[in-house]
């Protein structure tokens, strides 16, 4: 496959390109932005990420300027959003003007919901920095802010004009953030790549551009399948009704991309559990998560506590146990009405030390 690659996906009024590229802050984004006329261009990202990309990245526009937030979910709110109009009017941003989105799926969402309501709406660009961000959160035109009662409770659709995933950014990025980003790559996989599945268990996540481009092209397919998630897109929720559970019964002491790595394990032993799939599947998944250095057990929590904090996810419509299961990779279905007691086994097995 080709080491770079520029894609385009199918959005509410038109095609937006996703360009996968190293290097591409420093050429095509610029490239992109100068060949259309903005009134001013306002460059939106993190304390974290202004010293590193931000400063050079408003260099290289015409009429632009940064706006930098603190980093981490707790700034995702409506009163970041409030203070961000301010800083755009402060900057002199009209109707006419640009959002550029710079940094992880924070930012992008954050960014993504003062561009959908600033002025009833203004032009947006993504410039995912995190692989979380480029391969998941930058494609498909969610945004939003969280409430203190829960996450991502207001947001738009709002697509962006392009998305450029400068894939030298990951270069800077954590090595817990790259993992847990391998999780969400792993699930696209599974879902709908199984060559990628292969790819990752024998030659690891190299190289970067392809693994990428491979994940965005399964998220691609699915949010224009479905572009305002009433079908198909529930299977991009692979293995996320044992990880929003984890995360939440642990009061937020997983983070989110290793909570998912174990509901991919979860949503394996499930699926053979069900007769749905042979044992295969579940030592396939299994493996890929270690081989990633992601975990595939948990510890400390009552698999009873997980499973009163499953029925509370607001996809169990009706109160019926609703997961996405797979026959193989590349074979999801989703499956209404799971017994309690085959979900608390699944989970007991899950237990670090069983
Ligand atoms: N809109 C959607 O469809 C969608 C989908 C999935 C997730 N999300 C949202 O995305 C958010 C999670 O995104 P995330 O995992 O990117 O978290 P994040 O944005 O908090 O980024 C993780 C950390 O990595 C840092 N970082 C990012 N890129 C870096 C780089 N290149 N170099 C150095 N540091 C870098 C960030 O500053 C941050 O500290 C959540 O708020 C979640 O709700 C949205
Ligand atoms: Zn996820």
């Amino acid at each position: 496959m080709d080491s770079s690659a520029e894609l385009s996906i199918r959005g509410a009024d038109g095609t937006y390109p996703v360009v996968v590229r190293a290097g591409a802050l420093a050429d095509a984004l610029p490239a992109f932005v100068g060949a259309r006329r903005f009134s001013r261009i306002a460059v939106i990202t993190n304390d974290t990420l202004a010293p590193l990309y931000g400063e050079a990245l408003v260099g290289r526009l015409p009429d632009a300027f940064l706006i930098t937030v603190p980093d981490g979910e707790a700034h995702k709110t409506l009163s970041t959003a409030t203070a961000l109009y301010g800083d755009l009017l402060a900057g002199g941003c009209d109707r006419s003007s640009l959002v550029i989105a710079l940094g992880g799926g924070v930012i992008g969402d954050l960014a993504g919901f003062v561009a959908a309501t600033f002025m009833r709406g203004v032009a947006f660009v993504q410039a995912p920095t995190s692989l979380l961000a480029m391969v998941d959160a930058s494609l498909g035109g969610k945004v939003g802010v969280d409430l203190p009662q829960g996450k991502n409770l207001v947001g738009a659709f709002k697509d962006p004009l392009a998305v450029f995933a400068d894939t030298a950014t990951l270069r800077t990025l954590p090595p817990i953030e790259w993992r847990c980003g391998l999780a969400e790559v792993l699930k696209a996989g599974l879902i709908a790549d199984p060559p990628l599945v292969d790819h990752l268990l024998a030659c690891g996540p190299e190289p970067v551009e392809e693994i990428v481009t491979r994940a965005v092209r399964v998220k691609k397919a699915i949010v224009e399948q479905d572009r305002l998630e009433s079908g198909v897109r529930a299977t991009l929720n692979l293995g996320h009704t044992f990880a929003h559970a984890i995360e939440q019964v642990s009061g937020y002491a997983w983070k989110h991309g290793e909570a998912v790595a174990v509901g991919l394990v979860g949503a394996a032993r499930l699926s053979v559990r069900r007769g749905l799939a042979s044992p295969t599947l579940a030592e396939t998944v299994e493996r890929a998560v270690i081989a990633l250095g992601l975990p595939a057990r948990y510890a400390g929590l009552e698999p009873a506590a997980l499973w009163d904090a499953m029925r509370h996810d607001k996809k169990w419509q009706g109160g019926t146990a609703r997961f996405v299961l797979l026959r193989e990779p590349g074979a999801p279905c989703v499956v209404d009405g799971v017994p309690r007691d085959e979900v608390i086994a699944v989970l007991e097995s899950l237990r670090e030390g069983t």
